[in-house]
């Protein structure tokens, strides 16, 4: 498909991005397992929605399938979403995942509808301009005790054509001009600290080597774990700090 940017790296034996969900997100994942939540009296358990905005071959939508969530896979690759399809059915939770294709800009964000919301390397695809509108849907989305996790690229990376990474001569990654909005250092902090509804649980901007498509490159990533306000999970970090003894 022609104007599908990432049908190339989508279309191989081992899809681009591997299989190993975003680290925080696991993390998270595994220390605030969605129990399953009462929708009324009388109503069946409800174990939650989940939405993987620019979920790609879904490495994220099936973590978040795995700990019960009914996931909504948003991608504009019909290729990328035929790899998700088929690898969540080689894992038999292909009830529990959903997949769109669309332009993250225009799929409409249910008010108060997702448990957890993940949108890994997706924002820094799309024009800045257009960023701050999507990112209130996207707050505006979280159920109350909902979870968010956003991974950008950074001006730290080597593709970035201002910042650190302009100098830098580290390898590029081979999708690197589909990269339009490489985040400024602080940005994506700067963008959750100005949504009241949100408390940060991590932030944290590094770099990352990936070996999971094309020749080996560098990233410049920012990444982001939050909840709503109104929620306290038993978060206890990533790496794990302190828990509770025998837990
Ligand atoms: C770097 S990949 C990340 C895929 C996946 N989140 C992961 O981490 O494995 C970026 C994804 O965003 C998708 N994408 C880019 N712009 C998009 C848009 N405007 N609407 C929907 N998807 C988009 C691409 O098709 C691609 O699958």
């Amino acid at each position: 498909m022609p104007d599908d940017p990432f049908f190339a790296v989508y279309d191989r034996d081992v899809p681009a991005y591997g299989l190993a969900p975003s680290a925080e997100l696991a993390s998270f994942l595994s220390q605030c397992p969605q129990r399953g939540r009462s929708s009324g009296a009388g109503a069946a358990l409800d174990l939650g929605a989940a939405l993987d905005l620019g979920a790609g071959a879904g490495r994220d939508t099936l973590a978040l399938a795995a700990a019960g969530l009914q996931v909504t896979a948003v991608d504009a690759s019909a290729r990328g979403l035929a790899q998700l399809r088929q690898r969540a059915a080689d894992r038999g939770c292909a009830e529990r995942v959903e997949t769109i294709e669309a332009d993250v800009r225009r799929f409409e964000i249910p008010a108060s509808r997702y448990a957890a919301i993940c949108a890994t390397t997706v924002l820094d695809h799309i024009p800045a301009a257009d960023v701050p509108a999507l990112w209130q849907r996207i707050v505006a989305g979280l159920a109350d005790d909902g979870v968010l996790y956003v991974e950008v690229h950074t001006t730290d990376d080597p593709g970035s054509p201002t910042g650190a990474g302009a100098s830098s001569r580290a390898p590029v990654s081979e999708t690197a001009r589909w990269v339009v909005n490489y985040f400024p250092p602080g940005e994506l902090l700067r963008l959750a600290a100005s949504s009241p509804r949100l408390r940060v649980l991590r932030y944290e901007e590094r770099y990352e080597w990936d070996y999971t498509h094309g020749p080996e490159h560098l990233h410049g990533k920012a990444i982001l774990l939050a909840t709503t306000s109104a929620s306290h999970p038993e978060w206890y970090g990533h790496p794990v700090a302190f828990p509770r003894r025998g837990a």
